[in-house]
């Protein structure tokens, strides 16, 4: 090898070494996702915090032990620690895909004309919240939110068809392609929950009366019971956070799930409504949009970097997974992730 080819060469792996350092830096500066990963599940798997939502038998029954971690970024590279193979309800957290449904086919004006954006400040199946926002509904636009469970239920009773399997199709649809996978409902949480759910029967039959809920009421209530039950891992919910992170294209099958227009719209809700009542304290720690469900998952999003999901059935006072919540402040503040501290 002459001098020169072997000054050129030089060059080149000069070149190739730093495009992959820069690929690298939006995830935090030379921190190893995989070792950060694994750091979070050894550092929060003997707290023993919390407790497994009971209200819906099925929940109570799930192991408390059950703890998976998963990140994937928004180019589709997967890091996973613990069970993350094991499937628990999605619960809440399809209220977001939900959403992103009605936004998809009848753009995002049709949520916040009909429901609203605002955050309620009380728990996520607050009666009370009805009524107050419904105080001042004469006076203008509607002051809920659809990541909230008067909300949620007039957002699935938003989503258009025929009739109750058409729907559904679409309900299903729209979480099979986040996950890039077919999920299913788990029967015995679907029929344990719809055996027990006279509390969102209420709100439905409330929110038909004040005029949010324009179709079958029970229609809705059942799908949004049938939703809640769907069976999700950790990489299932990693890989739908990580959806919205590529604006709404999902990273590991390359299918375009979501118009990129409508995401941001999306990530607004789970910032201001996501945790419920303790949207804010999570927004001021971690500023990531993210959403939680009593089935003890939380999907948290990193704008352009990466989606995160916690399973770990354990549940803080609000209904939020306690170590899910400090392992994701954990990562993503690893990572570099809070996109109020712009790049570092
Ligand atoms: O509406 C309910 O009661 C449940 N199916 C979902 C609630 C939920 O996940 C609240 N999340 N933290």
């Amino acid at each position: 090898m002459t001098r020169v080819t072997r000054c050129v060469r030089r060059r080149w792996l000069a070149a190739i070494a730093a495009l992959v350092a820069l690929a690298w830096l939006p995830l935090g500066a030379q921190q190893d996702p995989q070792a950060v990963v694994n750091a979070a599940l050894a550092k929060y798997t003997t707290l023993k915090e919390g407790k497994n939502a009971d209200y819906i038998p099925a929940l109570a029954r799930v192991d408390s032990n059950l703890f998976g971690i998963a990140l994937v970024t928004a180019d589709g590279k997967v890091y996973t620690a613990g069970d993350v193979s094991t499937e628990v309800s999605i619960q809440s957290i399809s209220k977001v895909f939900t959403m992103a449904q009605v936004i998809q086919e009848q753009g995002a004006e049709a949520i916040e004309k009909r429901i609203g954006v605002d955050a309620t400040g009380a728990r996520f199946n607050s009666i009370i919240a009805v009524e107050a926002v419904r105080s001042v509904a004469g006076s203008g636009a509607p002051e809920m939110n659809a990541l909230v469970n008067p909300g949620a239920i007039s957002a699935t009773s938003m989503v258009t068809g025929a009739n109750a399997d058409a729907v559904w199709a679409k309900i299903s649809g729209i979480h099979n392609d986040f996950a890039g996978r077919q999920l299913k409902v788990l029967q015995d949480v679907y029929k344990s929950e719809s055996d027990t759910n006279q509390r969102n029967q209420a709100i439905g039959a409330l929110m038909f009366a004040y005029g949010y809920i324009k179709t079958d009421w029970k229609q809705a209530v059942d799908l949004y019971t049938r939703q809640c039950s769907i069976g999700v891992n950790a990489k299932d919910l990693a890989t739908m956070a990580a959806t919205l992170a590529a604006m709404g294209k999902n990273p590991v099958t390359g299918k375009k799930v979501l118009d990129a227009a409508n995401v941001p719209a999306v990530l607004a809700g789970m910032a201001t409504a996501g945790l419920y009542d303790d949207s804010g304290k999570w927004l001021y720690h971690t500023g990531l949009p993210a959403k939680s469900g009593v089935g003890g998952g939380i999907i948290a999003v990193s704008p352009g970097k990466f989606g995160i999901a916690v399973v770990s059935p354990p549940l803080d006072d609000a209904g939020n997974s306690v170590r899910a919540q400090k392992a994701i402040a954990d990562i993503s503040n690893a990572l570099n992730g809070n996109p109020f501290a712009g790049t570092r």
